[in-house]
């Protein structure tokens, strides 16, 4: 009985001890959407991606990097496809957001951006997750934005708005490993 006790004791320590744990590592929840309604090509596009620490301490040294738009197809029009935090505290939100003109029309696979952060005292141990992705949405292009604005053009164009699935789902769930991901590899920036 004595033994059974003890054991017990034990387990609910060593379990307790792990749910403490979890909860002092900061977590990170990130969105990335598209704001506009219609895509154009050669018309300005507003991307906003937020983050919140749902964790327990602070997140510190946050990246958030997306290489997901390649220079042929997009300019950056005013802002920055990185962006760094110093430290984001537990229940804090924090968001960021760029300008592009796509220069070519045609649908386009809206991916996922990077985020990467420490949390506790190891600041070289890095976390790396990321965001949700937009998805696929088609841009018009401009002749025909300008030229044919008919009903059935417009069906298309709201047709287009729907395939980017994450517009109206403001979180979606990312996974962080535990890689030691910065230790190893030279981050470019
Ligand atoms: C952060 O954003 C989420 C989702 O929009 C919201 O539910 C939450 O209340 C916000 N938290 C703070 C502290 O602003
Ligand atoms: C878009 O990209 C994601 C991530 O690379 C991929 O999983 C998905 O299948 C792609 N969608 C389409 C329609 O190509």
């Amino acid at each position: 009985m004595k033994v059974l006790v003890a054991l017990f004791v034990l387990f609910a320590a060593v379990f307790n001890g792990n749910l403490a744990d979890e909860d002092s590592q900061a977590r990170l929840l990130a969105s990335k959407n598209i704001l506009n309604q219609y895509l154009v090509e050669n018309k300005d596009l507003t991307v906003e991606y937020r983050i919140f620490n749902i964790g327990g301490s602070v997140a510190q040294k946050v990246r958030l990097q997306d290489d997901s738009f390649p220079e042929a197809d997009f300019k950056v029009v005013a802002g920055n496809l990185q962006a760094y935090w110093e430290r984001i505290a537990p229940n804090t939100n924090v968001s960021h957001s760029v300008i592009l003109r796509p220069l070519n029309f045609g649908y386009f696979n809206f991916t996922a951006a990077e985020v990467s952060y420490s949390s506790g005292e190891d600041l070289t141990e890095r976390q790396v997750g990321y965001t949700s992705a937009p998805g696929e949405g088609g841009i018009v292009s401009f002749k025909d934005y300008n030229r044919r604005f008919s009903p059935h053009f417009v069906d298309w164009m709201v047709f287009a708005v729907m395939t980017l699935p994450s517009l109206g789902i403001p979180f979606l769930l990312w996974f962080s490993s535990k890689s030691k991901y910065d230790t190893t590899k030279p981050k470019k920036s």
